[in-house]
């Protein structure tokens, strides 16, 4: 379950980088076709990436046009994602790239609804403000960050899910398995292998230094990548929650003290400080 949960955040992942280079730089099929081919090689290699690249050389025999341009867009499911979600839910693990995919599939079935928002809202694509040989390596760069976190956050699902039903999981024996062939099989579970070769226990990817080195060569071209999709206007949530992820767990302080004293306010929820143990409430000054 878990491994289609990672699927559906890559799917999503590959189909945004798909928008933005086709919406937002104005690409060709054969453009695709070629830099999905060469995505698909080195260090960013994954059978998703292989297929994506084969689907844009497809031609439809009915009317002898890319089979891409006719495929109705809106996609299916089958709920193993939302499966993975809901678990994620119940052990309170973030898994917010993978939410994103699954809202984004929601979100596509309801074409109709969307032809009616967009006329209101007159959606008009805007430009990558960069060129084709700068935007590109970003964006294979982003690609590779948001699948790292997206893997980080599948693992640490499975680690909790281990730890809470006593499954004892072994997660490098799953990254080999997984690399062997299907779906999610990609170069970066060789890293991810490394990683709990050397720490078994690791409580996040984020945490191993060698996949640590390479995301900080990286993520910046995440961060730029989510920028332009917000300034063209092309849907990039799984990007955008990848990144989120990164940021959340590199903030060593986050404004949850602001949400624990609203709790308290309004339903005296009670708080813990930061200078004393203990449980504490405070009758507020209500104005
Ligand atoms: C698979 O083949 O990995 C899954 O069945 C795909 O699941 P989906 O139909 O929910 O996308």
């Amino acid at each position: 379950m878990v491994h289609n949960g990672i699927e559906y955040g890559l799917m999503e992942i590959i189909a945004e980088t798909y928008d933005l280079m086709k919406r937002g730089m104005g690409l060709t099929d054969e453009d695709l076709e070629t830099i999905y081919t060469q995505w698909a090689a080195g260090d960013t290699n994954s059978y998703l990436l292989e297929i994506t690249a084969r689907i844009f050389a497809e031609v439809d025999q009915k009317t002898g046009r890319k089979l891409i341009n006719v495929i109705l867009d809106e996609a299916k499911q089958k709920g193993t994602g939302k499966w993975t979600s809901q678990s994620a839910m119940d052990l309170q693990i973030p898994v917010p790239t993978i939410d994103a995919a699954v809202a984004m599939r929601d979100l596509s079935a309801f074409k109709e609804v969307r032809g009616a928002v967009s006329k209101i809202y007159e959606n008009k694509i805007g430009r990558v403000r960069e060129g084709r040989d700068t935007f590109l390596p970003r964006l294979r760069n982003a690609y590779y960050s948001a699948a790292l976190i997206t893997y980080a956050q599948g693992m640490a699902l499975l680690r909790t899910a281990s730890q809470t039903y006593a499954y004892h999981l072994d997660l490098e024996e799953i990254a080999r398995i997984w690399r062997g062939g299907c779906i999610i099989r990609a170069a970066v579970l060789e890293d991810l292998r490394a990683a709990y070769r050397t720490n078994s226990d690791l409580a996040n990817l984020l945490l191993d230094p060698e996949l640590s080195a390479r995301l900080k060569e990286r993520v910046k071209d995440l961060r730029l990548v989510v920028q332009e999709a917000a300034f063209t206007g092309v849907p990039a949530p799984a990007l955008a929650a990848s990144l989120a992820y990164f940021d959340g767990y590199r903030s060593a302080w986050l404004p949850a003290n602001l949400i624990q004293a609203q709790r308290d306010y309004f339903g005296a929820h009670t708080y813990e400080r930061t200078d004393e143990k203990g449980i504490f409430h405070t009758v507020w000054e209500k104005g």
